[in-house]
């Protein structure tokens, strides 16, 4: 690669990624923005795009927080922003497919307002192969970062302001932790909380253990003071974030507390709800069911991915669980917590995957009764050991598994949601509905949706709602007046 095509110039490298070594986390401090660039965007607009999870939709509330802190403001308008960064997503094609489509698009803009900075960071940026095509083919992208490297972005963006070239900068490293981020929160009600960073499972066909570097917990202290400034803030939910919330703590040396102590300390804080994602089924201990039996502000809400239903496909999946661990953690779960609602993410079309083994998956649907669940047709991450694996499924074979798998699961949702009808839920009341600006809605604790029709007065607080149009993917009902819930949390 031509060294004088980008200015700064640290391009990713997955096998470096996939490293694991034995060095301690470093906990790093946010300091300040550089002298230089503090008010470098008085009067000027930013504009992140976000694609693909929860901890994307964070890191940019974290890039945003940044941004603020040197003076840029929010907008929604492509034409007012001097800079736009697209977030992006790795985990399947279609998602970096979007992205391609997107840099594309904006090239005309870019065009047309040559001062304007348009960047790409996240995951796509970690992989060697995006990298390599951005450089090649589109050379009117500005400014490259990774997912290791936000707080860096004030010299980053410096340096593309003054450079011509494109500014490179990925690090392909196991990872830090980085505190003081600042965050510019989108939501007054509803707040992310990272707690762990990275991912060691390396199932075989997933790229986030190369794109988010290694497992590295938050120190509890640090997490428990974020989400009492939140409390304190009138914050009413938090979600715990993690790519495998239940590795927590498993990397300090220095003491013993894992997820479930965690929770039993959240549990403690006056914050009316409290939600995670993602568990992995391996580290679920019984700890952390006998805290989440206790609910309080613990919600009674699991996601807890599967991804297949057949022992094989589980094993080439290396995804160290099989399915009578898995149905024997349901079966503790349901036991602890009768009204738990579980959903869960499923992959069809694996490599080699029989018509059999995929009716294992169907009957684990039926077994475990999820409320929803995410699914997926298997797409091959270059780099990862799946990708070397023969993708001998037909694509029409793979869409019409996809199909029946969304048949019984919606079966399956609207058999749990009918039996809701006639039921009084406590919902977290977020705004109008997006169809209708007559009715309200919200999420119960176990985050099915609501729409009702009740008093403006009712966004932002707690208000009980009688079901009685219970919907596949979400419910109908009437505003309970006067309960004692209205002043929950207020
Ligand atoms: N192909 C299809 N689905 C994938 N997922 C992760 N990697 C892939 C892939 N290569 C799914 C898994 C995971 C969810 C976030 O995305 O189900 O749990
Ligand atoms: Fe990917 Fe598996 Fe890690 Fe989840 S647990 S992020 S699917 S490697």
């Amino acid at each position: 690669m031509n060294e004088e095509m980008a200015r700064y110039f640290t391009r990713p490298d997955l096998k470096a990624a996939k490293k694991r070594g034995k060095q301690e986390v470093s906990v790093l401090q946010f300091e300040h923005i550089p002298e230089e660039m503090r008010g470098i965007g008085d009067g000027k607009r930013y504009m992140i795009k976000t694609y693909g999870c929860q901890m994307n939709v964070h890191d940019s509330e974290t890039i945003a927080g940044i941004l603020e802190l040197m003076g840029y403001e929010a907008t929604d308008s492509e034409e007012e922003a001097s800079v736009i960064l697209l977030n992006t997503c790795a985990i399947r094609e279609n998602a970096e497919d979007k992205v391609f489509g997107e840099i594309g698009r904006l090239k005309t803009l870019k065009t047309e307002k040559p001062e304007l900075v348009l960047g790409m960071c996240g995951c796509m940026s970690q992989e060697e192969g995006v990298v390599n095509r951005i450089l090649t083919k589109h050379q009117h992208v500005d400014l490259i970062f990774g997912t290791h490297n936000i707080h860096r972005l004030p010299h980053l963006l410096k340096e593309a302001l003054m450079s011509k070239e494109m500014v490179v900068e990925v690090w392909s490293k196991e990872g830090d932790i980085v505190e003081n981020l600042p965050k510019a929160r989108e939501d007054g009600l509803k707040a992310w909380v990272n707690i762990m960073y990275g991912c060691d499972k390396f199932c075989t066909y997933c790229i986030v253990p190369y794109t988010r570097g290694k497992e590295r917990s938050r120190r509890p202290e640090d997490v428990l003071a974020e989400i009492r400034d939140l409390a304190r803030k009138g914050y009413q939910e938090v979600t715990l974030l993690g790519q495998n919330v239940n590795a927590y703590g498993k990397d300090f040396t220095d003491r013993e507390y894992r997820f479930g102590d965690l929770m039993d300390d959240v549990r403690k804080i006056g914050i009316p709800r409290v939600r995670f994602t993602t568990s992995h089924p391996r580290d679920f201990d019984d700890h952390l069911i006998d805290v989440l039996a206790k609910k309080g502000n613990l919600v009674e809400h699991i996601h807890l991915p599967v991804q297949s239903g057949n022992d094989r496909i589980l094993k080439i999946m290396a995804r160290k669980h099989t399915r009578e661990h898995y149905l024997e953690l349901v079966r503790k779960i349901k036991e602890a917590i009768p009204d738990v609602v579980l959903t869960t993410d499923i992959i069809v079309g694996y490599p080699g995957e029989t018509e059999e083994q995929f009716q294992d998956t169907l009957s684990l649907m039926r077994e475990v009764e999820y409320d929803s669940a995410f699914t997926f047709i298997y797409s091959p991450r270059e780099g990862t050991p799946a990708a070397r694996m023969k993708d001998d499924v037909p694509m029409e074979v793979k869409k019409e598994r996809l199909h029946r798998l969304n048949r019984l699961q919606e079966e399956i949702s609207r058999r749990k949601n009918e039996a809701l009808r006639g039921e009084v839920v406590e919902v977290l009341v977020e705004g109008e509905s997006k169809k209708n600006p007559d009715i309200l809605s919200g999420r119960t604790r176990t985050n099915k949706l609501v729409n009702f029709r009740g008093p403006k007065h009712l966004v932002g607080r707690f208000a009980r709602v009688r079901i009685d149009e219970p919907r596949t993917w979400t419910l109908k009902g009437e505003w309970v007046e006067d309960s004692p819930m209205d002043q929950v949390g207020s």
